[in-house]
């Protein structure tokens, strides 16, 4: 007998490009924090589609915005005006105190579109500054201009050469940021907590070295919030915990929901130095897209769910502390709000299938690192639930080591 997940899997083996190396797991429907597959059984969320479903899964308001809004206009493109651009810029601008915002489709296209902007403002300034110093551990995307400020070979080296104006430096080194910053440094770019890289926040040292870099040579500040922006650390950025002030930020993943958009926000100076035609995108902040942002960003904001990242991420902590404390093959615990890694002695990777065959959803990245970015609207109850579940697991994976 054929199951459903042989069929999905024997037709995409055939026609899907094969860049993703795929969990054996069908999902078919969601309900909150809850992800049921094939044949019907249920997960708690512990990754939100890679910080995407921040309000979870089958959201009824999110659904109903959506649908109102593709059979009133789904896309008219930037040729036009239409009403719901500006509110969601005027909405990013009170949350992050940046002037503007360029809408886009992705995470990438938004580290794209900052480091054009970065570029431009230089050249406008008839100063023109090509270097970019970014972080060993980073990641931005996998566009060439992304990918180029991403530090990891395994990315990069099959589709060298990348742009070869990018200076790496190791995350948290304030002595050898200060040495590569110079007067032809562009930008800086970092996720203030990296995130595919090992859940590793920035440290205040490191912030307060940026800032000074920047003071210094004029170069500009990039802060890359994709995964750690709109509300998961328990800030709505977490440079605002840093008291970094960038001067373009990233924003992408959580801002639809699941809805495809991006966002490149500017400072006024910035803003300033472009021109009509500087930059563009067909779909970039559609109706579509910012009808489901705005309605994520009520939520996040307005209803009460920024606050639930508060009241539940320390018992999140505490407890992800206690399963480091009884499994020696847990190094490290690190990260904030409902951004957390577990740093392992060794591979991460058997820890994801142990963890599906309990019911929890959880991810591996930086080969030792167990990523867990659960929907922000998750309750104290299923957390716990949750984090039961991944103990037991890496019970399982300790004792086979
Ligand atoms: C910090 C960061 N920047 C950029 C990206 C790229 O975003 P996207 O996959 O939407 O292009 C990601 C995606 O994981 C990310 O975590």
């Amino acid at each position: 007998m054929t199951t459903v997940m042989d069929d999905v899997v024997t037709r995409e083996s055939r026609f899907v490009l094969q860049t993703y190396r795929r969990n054996p797991v069908t999902f078919v429907r969601g309900d909150g924090v809850r992800l049921y597959d094939a044949d019907g059984r249920e997960y708690i969320d512990l990754l939100s589609g890679i910080g995407v479903a921040a309000l979870g899964h089958g959201h009824a308001g999110l659904a109903r915005a959506v649908s109102e809004q593709a059979q009133t206009l789904i896309h008219t493109s930037n040729l036009f005006f239409h009403p719901l651009q500006g509110e969601l810029a005027e909405r990013l601008s009170a949350l992050s105190g940046l002037a503007r915002s360029f809408f886009c489709n992705s995470g990438t296209e938004a580290v794209e579109a900052c480091l054009k902007f970065a570029r431009r403002y230089w050249h406008t300034k008839g100063a023109p500054r090509a270097q970019f110093v970014a972080l060993d551990e980073s990641f931005h995307g996998r566009t060439f201009g992304s990918l180029s400020v991403t530090s990891d070979e395994h990315y990069r080296a099959p589709f060298e050469p990348l742009l070869p104006t990018v200076t790496f430096v190791p995350t948290n080194d304030a002595s050898t940021l200060a040495a590569a910053v110079s007067a032809s440094t562009a930008a800086i770019i970092a996720e203030p907590v990296i995130g595919e890289g090992g859940l590793r926040p920035l440290t205040p040292a490191f912030a307060a070295a940026i800032k000074e870099a920047c003071a210094k040579t004029g170069a500009l500040f990039i802060a890359d919030e994709i995964q750690s922006g709109l509300g998961r650390t328990g800030h709505p950025f977490y440079f605002q915990a840093l008291g970094l002030t960038p001067d373009l930020v990233a924003v992408g993943k959580a801002l639809g929901g699941g809805v495809p958009i991006g966002a490149a926000l500017a400072s006024q100076a910035v803003a300033d130095t472009l021109s009509f035609g500087d930059h563009g995108s067909t779909y970039g902040g559609n109706l579509l897209a910012c009808r489901a942002a705005l309605f994520v960003l009520g939520e996040l904001f307005d209803g009460g769910v920024a606050e639930n990242v508060k009241r539940v991420g320390p018992s999140f902590e505490r407890r992800l502390r206690a399963i480091a404390s009884a499994h020696p093959i847990v190094k490290e615990v690190r990260g904030a709000g409902l951004m957390w890694g577990l740093e392992l002695t060794r591979d991460a990777a058997a820890v994801v299938p142990a963890a599906l065959e309990r019911g929890v959803v959880v991810n591996r990245t930086a080969e030792r690192v167990v990523r867990l970015l659960p929907p922000l609207v998750i309750s104290e109850a299923d957390a716990m639930d949750a984090l039961g579940r991944l103990d037991a697991a890496i019970g399982a994976v300790g004792a086979s080591a």
